[in-house]
């Protein structure tokens, strides 16, 4: 009860200070591009993802056999390619012969696995970027190789945050690159959330992006007391918007982009129909 009482006066004070600056702005950030439309982690699903208005297209990254960061989620590419195999075990040259888009319908077949030096060069100014590292400990000198890669890109000047569920490796990357701001990915089985968590990762990241499950008025309070910003994962439906903005969380993540951003006429898909 007194959680409750505190979060509204929280939301009250909050709705004042921001009003002048973005009334009711939530951050939509696009989950693997407009995946709910396009094949994730490709060129198709970020387009849309720009063409929707998002502010954030997120991906994951791995690294291949020859040290190049490659944009896909998964340790293998036999779910979102017509190949089989270990990410790591191929080298770029060979992963780009497999198709990334016909699994999810033969009108992105040809689409590629990207890598990200690729989408950061024809996204950058137009959207932010929220860079998943994907299983760091299994990947041996993925901090430098991606610290060498957001160098080279003017880390300074392109607008992106670096996640991962793993802390070490965000704490190891802060101290090799301290001008990219971090999140800290909290899956739903880590359970509650402490202030002593928060301090320690406050030292460190900017962002608390935990599964939307774990989201309470409590939380997001405590987030914003501990002046970080929450997004959390992965909403797919309106009703999960709704109550994630109800609670004023920063931003979310999701399939559905649109759904924050409001669909662009031009478009006329049949998720559409998904708003209820
Ligand atoms: O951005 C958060 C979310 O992407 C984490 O889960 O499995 O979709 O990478 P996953
Ligand atoms: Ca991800």
């Amino acid at each position: 009860m007194l959680d409750y009482v505190r979060y509204y006066v929280h939301r009250f004070f909050y709705k004042i200070f921001h009003f002048k600056k973005e009334p009711n702005k939530t951050i939509a950030v696009a989950h693997r591009g407009a995946s709910g439309y396009a094949p994730e982690n490709t060129f198709a699903a970020f387009d849309l993802a720009i063409d929707m208005k998002a502010d954030y297209l997120e991906l994951d990254v791995r690294m291949t056999k020859d040290g190049l960061l490659a944009v896909i989620h998964d340790e293998t590419i036999d779910r979102t390619t017509n190949g089989s195999g270990l990410v790591k075990n191929f080298t770029y040259e060979e992963l780009k012969q497999f198709d990334a888009g016909a699994w999810f319908h033969r009108k992105f077949s040809g689409e590629k696995i990207p890598l990200l030096c690729d989408v950061l060069k024809k996204y950058r100014g137009k959207i932010n970027f929220l860079i998943e590292v994907k299983e760091p400990k299994k990947q041996f000198g993925i901090v430098e190789r991606l610290a060498k890669e957001l160098i080279e890109k003017g880390d300074q000047q392109l607008n992106v945050v670096v996640q991962s569920f793993d802390t070490a490796f965000l704490q190891e990357f802060h101290s090799v690159l301290p001008s990219i701001s971090l999140g800290v990915l909290i899956g739903y089985r880590h359970g509650a959330i402490t202030e002593e968590h928060l301090q320690q990762y406050a030292a460190f990241a900017t962002y608390i992006n935990p599964n939307k499950a774990l989201v309470t008025p409590k939380l997001v309070y405590m987030i914003h007391q501990s002046g970080m910003k929450i997004m959390p994962y992965t909403a797919r439906d309106i009703h999960d918007i709704q109550h994630l903005m109800a609670m004023n969380v920063d931003g979310i993540i999701t399939d559905y982009p649109d759904y924050l951003t409001s669909l662009p006429k031009s478009l006329s898909y049949s998720k559409r129909s998904r708003i209820r």
